[in-house]
């Protein structure tokens, strides 16, 4: 049979994925509201993140600990974590909306993108709604990089805004596929990581076919400055995850234990092994640069 499609309104490749992608989320989202137990009591023998992903884990300080204050430490840095996710959400709702300002909505692609903004959306209010039950108040990036965060939210298009997406998706992505099996971690936790890893590997894929679609053919001048974007990205999102006041919070000497979580290689070698899969990735799009490679050193990704 003849199609009666002419080129330019052909489906396209990204519009493949973006159909199957659809067709998961149909099959398989959650509602946060239902599927959390938000009554359950918390075991006050619960860790919030698996002690491994604490930032002071392995140091001298962690040792010299009481297990209370490790146990609250941990629920700090994950309440840190999960506002940094908001936070990010919050940027990449809007530059996916800007993104598809006027598109046809007739093609999977627009269809794809609204869905991830409403899942998006959904875990905001799920992770507002964890720290709340936690009883601990949210943790904001440092100024400069809020000031910053509007600048991309404002400004980052293509390549460079799904690469800020990505970086943030997959870096999360790794830490909470062990939350959700962590037994001695709360369940609150372990349940709204299963939600969050669920959805966000579709938007993974997603992001990662709009990097593909939009890098090919582009200039090499082009490519440097995008690889120079998403790299700078990485740094603020990375270094605004765990907010220095969580140590406060466990009754820690800030100073010393800011010092001992930067030098932690312990947790280095985690930010190593979880981002082998993206490095590779950004590697393949020709997005791991010389000043981007100096960057994703200093954060421990490479
Ligand atoms: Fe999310
Ligand atoms: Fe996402």
């Amino acid at each position: 049979m003849t199609s009666t499609f002419t080129t330019s309104n052909a489906i396209s490749g990204a519009e493949d994925v973006s159909a199957r992608l659809l067709d998961s989320a149909a099959q398989l989202s959650y509602d946060p509201a239902q599927e959390v137990d938000w009554n359950e009591d918390l075991d006050p023998n619960l860790y919030g993140l698996n002690p491994q992903w604490s930032t002071l884990y392995g140091t001298k300080l962690w040792n010299e600990m009481t297990e209370e204050q490790r146990i609250l430490l941990t629920r700090h840095e994950v309440c840190s974590i999960m506002s940094t996710g908001i936070w990010f959400e919050m940027i990449l709702q809007q530059m996916v909306l800007r993104d598809q300002y006027c598109k046809d909505s007739s093609d999977s692609d627009f269809q794809f993108a609204l869905t991830e903004i409403a899942d998006e959306c959904r875990h905001s209010i799920m992770f507002a709604r964890a720290c709340t039950k936690m009883g601990i108040r949210s943790y904001l990036p440092r100024r400069t990089s809020r000031e910053l965060g509007r600048g991309f939210k404002a400004l980052a298009t293509a390549e460079a805004a799904y690469g800020g997406i990505l970086v943030a998706e997959e870096v999360l992505d790794v830490m909470q596929r062990d939350w959700m099996r962590g037994e001695n971690v709360l369940p609150l936790v372990r349940t709204t990581s299963k939600i969050h890893v669920v959805e966000e590997s579709r938007h993974m894929t997603f992001a990662r076919q709009q990097m593909r679609e939009r890098i090919q053919g582009k200039s090499a001048a082009r490519r440097k400055a995008s690889a120079l974007v998403v790299a700078i990205a990485a740094r603020i999102i990375v270094s605004n995850m765990v907010n220095k006041g969580v140590y406060a919070a466990a009754g820690l000497d800030t100073e010393r234990a800011v010092k001992e979580a930067k030098n932690n290689a312990h947790h280095h070698m985690m930010m190593r092994t979880s981002s082998e899969h993206l490095m590779a990735f950004l590697h393949d799009c020709g997005l791991v640069t010389k000043p981007a490679e100096a960057i994703y050193r200093r954060l421990h990704m490479l």
